[in-house]
């Protein structure tokens, strides 16, 4: 496996490739990162994670700054999975020069859209970037960052974006818990905790799979056992598949998503109904 830093060198390792399978990351990988590299595997090869903590998507206030740097052990992750190439760009490398255009994406006021101003314009943007600096035939995404991969898709779709976007499942702890980077973070009281955020997405899937149809009662309800558990719940919110807006017929498909926080440290999980 190589490790590469530069645009440059990336480019001329790559050069000719057709078939380059890509994996973009921010590092500190987990199981979930590992199931992409796996699923770029099958699709395509070379099989290229980026690994790149894009100031750009960070807020102020947010942790860009004592985000998990763990280039070595992720490298050596990335290695025994079958991974060929690892490209870790320099913020430099990366943002040359003051980055005045951006992509500007839909939903900005929705869900993590609303809490986390520029995030989505922050990760369009570096995004867009990684596929002209890698030029991939596929580009492997998780369902954990559910507005994250629809927003994604629809950048591809109305750009005309000759890359295949494939997508995997969320991977979970045993106790149902989302693999995150952010887990790091949580003091011990607080993950034994934040299984509570995916056990009450279960509660709501099993509600409507029976036939509810009361949405805001039952988000509401939610929030309130969550809140009283010392969650500070951003939304939690029942939304149309095709829209991630509020779903305006009963037969929709939906997903429901969710964002609170535990102390400082902020989850998201999602659920298909
Ligand atoms: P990061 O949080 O490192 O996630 C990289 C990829 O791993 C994303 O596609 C994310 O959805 C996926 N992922 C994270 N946790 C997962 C889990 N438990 N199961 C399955 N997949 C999981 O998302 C980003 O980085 C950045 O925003 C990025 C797209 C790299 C742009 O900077």
């Amino acid at each position: 496996m190589r490790l590469v830093h530069g645009v440059g060198q990336l480019r001329q390792v790559l050069a000719g490739e057709g078939h380059v399978a890509l994996v973009p990351t921010m590092g500190n990988l987990h199981a979930g990162h590992i199931a992409l590299v796996e699923r770029a595997r099958t699709a395509g090869q070379p099989v290229v994670a980026s690994i790149f903590v894009n100031p750009l998507q960070f807020g102020p206030g947010e942790d860009f700054q004592r985000y998990p740097r763990t280039l070595a052990e992720d490298c050596a992750q990335l290695e025994a999975a079958g991974c060929d190439l690892v490209f870790a760009p320099d913020a430099t490398e990366v943002y040359p020069e003051a980055q005045t255009f951006q992509v500007q994406p839909p939903l900005a006021g929705e869900l993590c859209g609303a809490y986390r101003p520029g995030h989505f314009a922050g990760v369009c943007t570096v995004v867009l970037k990684l596929f002209e600096m890698v030029r991939p035939r596929y580009a492997v995404f998780g369902k954990k960052d559910y507005q994250q991969l629809f927003l994604l898709k629809a950048m591809a779709r109305q750009f005309n974006i000759d890359i295949e976007l494939l997508e995997c499942e969320t991977r979970r702890a045993e106790d149902g818990l989302a693999l995150s980077s952010r887990n790091g973070y949580l003091s011990c009281a607080d993950r034994a905790e934040a299984p509570r955020l995916y056990a009450e997405l279960n509660r709501i899937a099993t509600a409507l799979r029976s036939g509810a149809s009361n949405f805001s009662e039952i988000e509401a309800a939610s929030t309130d056992r969550l809140t009283r558990h010392g969650w500070q719940v951003d939304y939690l919110s029942v939304r149309d598949r095709h829209t991630l807006l509020p779903p305006v017929s009963a037969e929709t498909t939906l997903v429901v998503l969710a964002a609170a926080r535990l102390g400082a440290t902020r989850l998201i999980d999602n659920i298909e109904i």
